[in-house]
């Protein structure tokens, strides 16, 4: 299934992105090589990125970029305010 209409890649492409890690919205884009236009698909690639990275925050080298939210059902990963 197609994930970015704009850029016309599909749910392969993003885990393809994860595997290699890519722990960002950006970074995702950035491995395809492509780049965010109308934005419709950032909300499922964030997704996917949440879902690949739960648990995995110890391995993460975007985790001082971003802090788990502790008393949600789903985890969600929130930027950290800049100091
Ligand atoms: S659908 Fe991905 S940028 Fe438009």
């Amino acid at each position: 299934m197609y994930v970015c209409i704009c850029s016309a890649f599909n749910e392969k492409k993003v885990k393809e992105a994860l595997d290699a890690g890519a722990r960002s919205t950006a970074s995702v884009f950035r491995h395809i090589g492509t780049s965010v236009q109308c934005g419709k698909c950032v909300p499922t690639v964030r997704d996917m990125v949440r879902d690949h990275c739960v648990g995995d925050c110890a391995h993460c080298p975007n985790a001082d970029d971003h802090a788990v939210a502790a008393n949600q059902d789903t985890p969600s990963y929130v930027p950290m305010a800049a100091e």
